[in-house]
Formats: C-alpha cells, structure tokens, sequence
C-alpha cells in the first residue's frame, strides 16, 4: 500500500485539521510527520471543539492508529495538558496513540532560547510561536538533541544536564530575558511520565509493516508549504520541511510509496507571523476576512494578516508538493462579497510572470488580480456540489483552471459535517 498526504499549500491554518479528521474513517493510521506545538489544529464536531497542537487529528475516530512521527518535536508538557483534554473528553486514546523513539523532545531551555533569539532580531524577529520548534530542530542537525527513545536510559538525566547547560552559556550571550528554569524543570519531568505511558514504537518500521499488511496510512502535514525551511519565505519560516518530501524523513518511507497528495488552501489567503506575503489587505476587505473568518491564531491567538489567494503561490506549491488533489477551505467566508480577487500573475523586475522570484523578501512583488463576480448568499446545508451558487462554482472553476489540480472537496464552515465531496453526496 501507499501513504497517502494531506498537508497545507500556503502559510498554515488552511484547515488540516478539519479535513484529516474527516478523511480519517477512510485510514487505519494517521501520523504526524514534521513539527511540534507550534501547530494548532481545530476540530469541531457534536457542537464540541478541540485544538491539538502533537497528537494526530484522527484521534477522534475510534479504532484508528495515531502515530506521532519522527521528524516531529514533541513538548512533553504540552503533549501532557493535550492528554488530558481527551481524557476528559472520555476519549480512549491508551492503545491507538503511539510515538516514534526517534522524535526529538523540546526542553524548556529549548523555549528559552527561542525567545532570546527573537528578542535578539528585533524588528527582523520571525514571530515564532516560541514553543522552542527552532532550537530543537538546531539541536537535532546539530547533533546535541534528546530523543524520545533516550528517557529509557540511565544516563538520561546526564543527557540533559549537558544539553541544558549547553543551552544556559548560548542564553548568556542573549539578551536577557525571564524564566524560572526551576519550575518549569519540574513540570518538564514530571510530565516525561505521559510520555511514557504512551506506546513507544521504532516509527520507520512500525509504518513500513502496516504498509506491508495493505493498511491505509495517511500522513498529516503541520504549517504550511511556504513556511517550508528550504522553499518557504525564508528566514521568515519555520524550522522543518513541511512539503510532501517530508513525508519519508518524517516517517521512514520511501519516496515510492507516497499516493495520493491532498494540498488544502484556504479560498482567500492568510499568514501569521513576520515575512512577505504579496496579496495581504490592509484595508476592510481584509479586516473583513479576519472577522469572518474569525482568523485568529489556534496556538497564540495572534490575528491572523489577511489577503486574496495568491495562484502563483499555490502553483509553486503545487509543484513542490506533487499535488493530485485539491481541497479549498473557508469559501463561505467570501459569501458576502460583491468581488472576489485572486492574484493571477507577478509584476517584479519589469517582467509578468506565474513564477516566484529567488526571494520574496527581497523583491517588492505586485501581485495583478482578476476579479470574479461573489454569490452574495449563505451556504448552509449546501451538501451537494451541484447545489452551490452558480458564482461559486465558477470561482471554483477558476481556481482548477488556474491551477491544473482537481477540487475534491469544499469545505463550507468549521464543522465535520459542512465538507462537499465534489460529485459525491456527503457522509459523516
Ligand atoms: P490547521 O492548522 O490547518 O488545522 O487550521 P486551524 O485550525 O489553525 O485554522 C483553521 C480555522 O478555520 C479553525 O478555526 C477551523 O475551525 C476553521 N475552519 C476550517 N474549515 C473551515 C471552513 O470551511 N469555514 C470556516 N468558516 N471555518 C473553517
Ligand atoms: P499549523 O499546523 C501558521 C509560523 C509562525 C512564525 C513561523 C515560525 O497550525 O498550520 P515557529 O514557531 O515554527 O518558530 O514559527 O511559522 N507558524 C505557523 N503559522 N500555522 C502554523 O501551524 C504555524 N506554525 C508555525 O507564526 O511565523
Ligand atoms: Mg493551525
């Protein structure tokens, strides 16, 4: 069998969380495969809500193996205050929710770190989520990391001082900033026991047999493609890759296995954070978006900067990605407008283009819109594609010719249940 991917083509919050819970009956695992608690992703259903920031979104759906991949950084205090939100939710998660030995752990110097180094670029900073994501994955290229597998070991404590103290002389060339290294040391520890109690797997192989025994896997992606730390909008991206590429070092499978590849993308577009972002509003159209969209962030409750969808953006994803099919998300938030736009083309260096210069911070791009005509009404129980208003379906249309990828799925609010299959009737 093949893995199949779902992962975000624009700046994350496309959705993710939404589709892989709802796409996850189909699966037998769910795995996470890059990121950590930088990663907020909403599920609502039954009038219930649930941000999950490590574990998979096909927790919900019983029976189904979850699996929390190796390229993953996992917070051992967030993973704890998440466990206990399912417990209380009366989900039984003990013997579906298993952890690669080889994720790395964010320690809280980890967290430290990033906010000194923000604190350090000033205005240039990233506007990092500050869970530590950067200073983990650093560790790990740089070979000084802890490892899930490593708080088996006796000398695991030995591990962390030196790590830690490696940590205290790189904060010391910081500016300053405030932490009690004490408490959250204890936290930090004591929430190890979570962690343990979860089943701990070698990730590579337990994912290569469930292929071998025909089980449908489905990879589910953090962040989005163009904070991808080789393609995104660097230096404003975050610290793994998070195009489909990451998939076979985020897992341990081989690029041949990789199927179908599900790009989600938001209707409109957002970012949260630093960095360029060509299509972004600064007038009510994108307040507007904001509030409709209620576009605030899931891990920070930061607001979220609001623009148009941008198709030379998401063509370049595409590409990166081996999109075979599309999902767009949030289209009920254009349901009031007259126009909608989206970004066809490029203006930068005297040339028209569909292509996105080496760096998008360095190149003050125009984006050229086209404007289509809005549908001006709700889209409650709209369950079936064809009955979408006439301006949605072209719009829709639109996107697809633009961008060579067929829609599969529309997603028309929050809920599980408000998702169009394209041709296909609903089922939740
Ligand atoms: P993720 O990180 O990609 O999983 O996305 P987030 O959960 O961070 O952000 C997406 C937000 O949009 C969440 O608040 C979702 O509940 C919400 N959402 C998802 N799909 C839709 C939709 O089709 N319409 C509306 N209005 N909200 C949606
Ligand atoms: P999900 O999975 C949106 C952004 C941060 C910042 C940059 C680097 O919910 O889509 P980091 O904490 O990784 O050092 O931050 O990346 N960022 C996200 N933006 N959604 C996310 O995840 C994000 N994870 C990180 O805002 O600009
Ligand atoms: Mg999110």
């Amino acid at each position: 069998m093949v893995i199949d991917v779902i992962l975000g083509l624009q700046w994350g919050d496309e959705g993710k969380g939404k589709i892989v819970d709802y796409l996850a009956t189909q699966y037998d695992v769910v795995a996470r495969f890059q990121g950590g608690p930088n990663a907020g992703h909403t599920l609502k259903f039954d009038g219930q809500k649930f941000v999950l920031h490590t574990v998979p979104s096909g927790i919900f759906r019983k029976e189904l193996i979850n699996l929390i991949g190796n390229g993953v950084v996992i917070d051992p205090i967030t993973l704890r205050r998440e466990l206990g939100g399912l417990r209380e939710a009366g989900v039984e998660y003990a013997d579906r929710l298993l952890v690669a030995k080889k994720a790395h752990l964010i320690v809280p110097t980890h967290r430290y770190l990033d906010a000194a180094s923000e604190t350090a670029k000033g205005h240039a900073k990233i506007g990092s989520t500050l869970k530590g994501i950067g200073p983990t994955y650093m560790d790990k290229t740089g070979r000084n990391g802890l490892r899930v597998g490593d708080i088996l070991l006796e000398e695991f404590q030995e591990r962390y001082n030196t790590l830690k103290q490696k940590h205290l002389g790189l904060l010391a060339a910081l500016p300053n900033i405030d932490f009690d290294l004490e408490t959250e040391e204890k936290k930090w520890f004591e929430a190890l026991d979570s962690l343990r109690s979860l089943k701990m797997v070698d990730g590579e192989y337990f994912i290569n047999q469930q292929l071998a025994e025909g089980k449908r896997v489905l990879a589910e992606g953090a962040q989005g493609s163009m904070l991808d730390i080789d393609f995104g909008t660097y230096p404003f991206v975050t610290s793994s890759n998070t195009v489909t590429a990451g998939v076979c070092n985020g897992l341990g499978v081989a690029p041949k296995n990789i199927g179908e590849v599900i790009g989600i993308t938001k209707a409109y577009c957002t970012r949260v954070g630093s960095g360029p972002f060509p299509t972004e509003l600064f007038d009510e159209d994108g307040e507007f978006l904001r509030k409709e969209g209620q576009e605030f962030g899931a891990t920070t409750g930061r607001p979220r900067r609001c623009g148009w969808i941008d198709l030379p953006q998401l063509k370049y994803t595409i590409m990166l990605n081996g999109v075979t099919q599309l999902v767009i998300t949030k289209i009920d938030v254009l349901n009031k407008f007259e126009k909608i736009k989206a970004a066809t083309k490029y203006r930068y260096d005297g040339q028209v283009t569909d292509r996105l210069p080496y760096d998008l911070c360095g190149v003050p791009v125009e984006p050229l819109y086209k404007s289509y005509p809005g549908w001006k009404q709700a889209l409650d129980g709209v369950m079936d594609y064809d009955d979408l208003p006439v301006n949605a379906k072209a719009y829709l249309a639109t996107l697809e010719h633009h961008l060579g990828v067929p829609i599969t799925m529309v997603s028309t609010g929050p809920e599980r249940k408000s998702l169009i299959l394209k041709g296909v009737e609903a089922t939740v």
